[in-house]
């Protein structure tokens, strides 16, 4: 096996069997926007609060591998075998250095997956298919997918597998126009391939209180969506972008950063949103 490190998925502690895990796919077609930078951090939250979680690397570059410190030489098999070998999760998944949190690397094959799906049966279900594998025994409570930027076939087979759509949405000009493209393309997605799909909600991302336009683009967009959009806003913050070049959750490298403490109010509030608690009748 070309895998250095397969069938080392992280068991639960309790041993208890679980229901399907809660699939949440990160998407926004738009490059830089924080997709993967809220991927990996929301993950490594909520592997922190006793959620076991399968972080599952969509997109072709790679960037969530190498943010969770996943080396080179050990993503020979990946989201491709995944999607276009029948391989099963539990087979590809790779333990990461965070307790809790497993991850499906992209390979370097991952790059012509968009244009092999093509002429593949079920072409949009193939990740699908694929997560309804896990067993009765796997461990995970979440999935979380980080999708390319694009509207290809491999964001459509992240919607398609999962329950929820997450949109970091980034406080900048341009901000909003490309999201109604992307929420018809959920729209076409529910109509025609998982009618079960919603939308979790917005996070603004690099959010800069200095700069007048953040607080418009978060104006305009809690106008807009509402109480979609996300209470916790991610600021603009230096140690989330140095924290990927030393292979890390920005969460392990700077705890007490602000980067670090509102992707942590994130995985809360995304955890009251899944999970509210019951409300006493007055
Ligand atoms: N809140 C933030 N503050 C500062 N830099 C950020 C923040 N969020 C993301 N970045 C940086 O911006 C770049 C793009 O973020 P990334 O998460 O890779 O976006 P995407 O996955 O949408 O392309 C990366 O270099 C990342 O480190
Ligand atoms: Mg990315």
């Amino acid at each position: 096996m070309s895998d250095p490190r397969p069938n080392q998925t992280n068991s639960s502690p309790s041993g208890a069997s679980r229901q399907k895990p809660n699939i949440v796919a990160v998407a926004n077609q738009k490059g830089g926007v924080g997709k993967t930078t809220t991927a990996i951090n929301l993950a490594t939250a909520l592997s922190a609060t006793g959620e076991h979680v399968l972080l599952i690397d969509l997109d072709p570059q790679g960037n969530a591998s190498t943010g969770l410190g996943v080396p080179r030489e050990d993503r020979a098999t990946g989201t491709y075998a995944l999607l276009l070998d029948g391989a099963s999760p539990k087979d590809v998944a790779l333990t990461s250095f965070v307790p809790n949190l497993d991850v499906i690397a992209a390979e370097p094959d991952l790059a012509g997956a968009e244009i092999e799906l093509v002429s593949t049966e079920r072409r949009e279900y193939r990740l699908r298919d694929a997560l309804a594998q896990l067993g009765p025994d796997h461990p995970y409570s979440f999935v979380i997918i980080d999708c390319p930027p694009s509207l290809g076939l491999l964001t459509l087979n992240g919607l398609v597998a999962a329950d929820s759509v997450l949109v970091p949405l980034q406080c900048e000009f341009f901000a909003l126009e490309g999201i109604s493209q992307l929420m018809r393309t959920i729209e076409r997605v529910k109509r025609a391939l998982n009618p079960a799909l919603r939308l979790q909600g917005i996070v603004l991302t690099m959010f800069d209180r200095r700069n007048n336009l953040s607080d418009l683009v978060a104006a305009d967009a809690r106008g807009f969506f509402g109480t979609q959009v996300y209470d916790t806003v991610i600021p603009r913050n230096i140690r989330i972008s140095e924290s990927p070049s030393h292979g890390k959750p920005v969460i392990l490298y700077d705890f007490r950063s602000p980067g670090a403490q509102a992707y942590i109010r994130l995985a809360q509030e995304l955890l009251q949103r899944e999970r509210p608690q019951p409300v006493n009748a007055a």
